[in-house]
């Protein structure tokens, strides 16, 4: 499985890529427009970060300006992946862009028939916005992401389960065990993921040990 980091900011882009835990990157235009900065220059940016996939979406739901965005942001540069949201317009796109080897991320997918669908327009990767479907009562993203799972595996499907929407450490992992290709988390998830208490205290721990021992380190 990857991870990748779901941001826009070039900053938190290249301090969780010099972590070396992200494979790539996820963008939205809501975390796009949070950025502050011209939209060419922080696709810019992510582009000399990243040695990975990058997801930019298109902003149009019309078919004719979906395609021709979605190829203005093709061209960019080999690491774009384009996000097309799913809907029929858009998966008209996305078979498009499959037929010449442009690579999809259809966003927005609420349910098994929507990861299928998209999977059968050529999606290159399925977005499963786990948090958004638990903001919903009675709706679990988890048995969401084992349910494509199991569909994407029974039918031999080649596209990429993405588990997006991730709000804390409990949907990360659940992600994973259920089965995502791809978890792609905001920068707070990731640097909390990091962190655990008892290495916290294990790590004083040590230190305050080896300060009481007089030891010297050498070199
Ligand atoms: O990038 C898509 C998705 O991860 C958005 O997450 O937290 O806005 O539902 P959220």
């Amino acid at each position: 499985m990857e991870l990748f980091l779901d941001s826009a900011d070039p900053q938190q882009v290249k301090t969780a890529w010099d972590w070396g835990v992200i494979q790539g990157v996820t963008t939205n235009p809501s975390l796009l427009a949070s950025v502050g900065k011209p939209y060419i220059e922080v696709v810019n940016e992510l582009i000399q970060i990243v040695d990975g996939s990058i997801s930019l979406e298109v902003i149009a739901t019309d078919f004719e300006t979906m395609l021709q965005q979605a190829r203005t942001l093709a061209a960019l540069s080999r690491k774009i992946v384009v996000k097309i949201p799913c809907t029929t317009d858009g998966l008209k796109v996305v078979k498009i862009l499959s037929a010449q080897k442009i690579k999809t991320n259809v966003t927005l997918v609420f349910s098994l028939s929507q990861a299928i669908l998209a999977a059968k327009a050529g999606a290159t990767y399925a977005s499963v916005f786990v948090g958004r479907l638990e903001d919903m009562a009675e709706h679990s993203g988890d048995e969401l992401v084992s349910q494509v799972r199991t569909a994407y595996d029974d039918s031999l499907i080649p596209t990429k389960l993405v588990a997006a929407s991730i709000r804390n450490e409990n949907h990360f992992e659940q992600s994973i065990l259920t089965g995502a290709d791809i978890v792609t988390a905001p920068f707070p998830i990731v640097e909390k993921l990091v962190r655990h208490q008892l290495t916290d205290a294990g790590l004083q721990r040590f230190l305050d040990d080896w300060a009481r021992s007089g030891l010297e380190f050498p070199g």
